[in-house]
């Protein structure tokens, strides 16, 4: 059994599902406690009734500082020190530019952009004074290919990298690394959706030269990587994990609209 992440915390938002959750189980393999921050409280509570003692639930909105506060000093109260964090949580509301209304760019821009600097923020001030850390941000492909109706995601998700890169420069000296993950297609709920509907699917296809999508363990193995010690001089990285679909591009999804 890998346990190299034996006595060490980690806090994972938007865990509840998808890629959070396979970092979620992914750490608990390696051995670490974990702290799960995400809106969906019924999930979160039956994944710590599962692993008695390794896993805490705090609901958190990430979009709100003052559960991030909470978020950070709930896991100290619980397990007395924070490692590392993975910041996951995200969603999207999509439309062309020309329909995009303010609440859903702030919808989107605040849970995606606005959430990652809240959580990095107390993240770090906590590793900072404690020794160090690493933390890894979810960003996207679309962070650096655009995708049609995506104006208000895509522009969040490259606000993530640019954050992380910021955040990078700034913290190296208190021993905190961050870097990012640009994930491609990966099969969970929030995809689901597209990739249900069988032309979608296909124009995914044709353009990721692996011709299939992720699952969402293949992007924690690269999220672990990147907090473990075989990463300690990756700092202020974009690890793209998309199956060579950055080599490309984005499908035309205008006919889907
Ligand atoms: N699935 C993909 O193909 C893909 C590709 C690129 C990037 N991403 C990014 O990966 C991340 C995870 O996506 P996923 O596909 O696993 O989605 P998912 O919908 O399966 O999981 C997202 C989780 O975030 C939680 N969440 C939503 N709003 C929240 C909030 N305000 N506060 C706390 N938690 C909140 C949800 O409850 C859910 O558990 C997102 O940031 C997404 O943009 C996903």
């Amino acid at each position: 059994m890998d346990k190299r992440f034996e006595n060490k915390v980690a806090i994972v938002t938007g865990g509840a599902s998808g890629i959070g959750y396979a970092i979620v189980e992914s750490l608990l393999e390696a051995g670490a406690k974990v702290v799960i921050a995400d809106l969906n409280e019924q999930t979160m509570q039956e994944i710590e009734a599962t692993h008695p003692g390794n896993v805490i639930a705090v609901k958190t909105n990430v979009t709100l500082e003052q559960d991030i506060e909470q978020l950070v000093n709930k896991t100290i109260e619980a397990f007395g020190q924070l490692d590392f964090a993975f910041n996951v949580a995200g969603a999207s509301k999509a439309a062309v530019i020309t329909d995009l209304t303010e609440s859903d760019w702030d919808f989107t821009v605040d849970l995606c952009l606005k959430g990652v600097f809240l959580c990095v923020k107390h993240q770090a001030r906590y590793m900072k004074d404690h020794g160090g850390g690493a933390i890894v941000n979810v960003s996207s492909l679309n962070a650096q290919v655009p995708m049609y109706a995506g104006t208000a995601y895509a522009s969040a998700k490259a606000g993530v990298e640019m954050l992380t890169k910021n955040a990078a420069l700034e913290l190296a000296r208190h021993n905190i690394r961050v870097n990012a993950i640009l994930p491609g297609l990966v099969l969970t709920p929030l995809t689901s959706q597209l990739t249900n509907v069988e032309v979608i699917h296909e124009a995914y296809m044709e353009r990721i030269p692996m011709k299939r999508a992720a699952d969402p363990k293949e992007m924690a193995g690269p999220a672990l990587f990147l907090v473990s010690d075989d990463a300690s001089y990756v700092n202020g990285a974009s690890l793209i994990v998309d199956g060579a679909w950055q080599t490309t591009g984005y499908p035309d999804l205008s006919k889907f609209f």
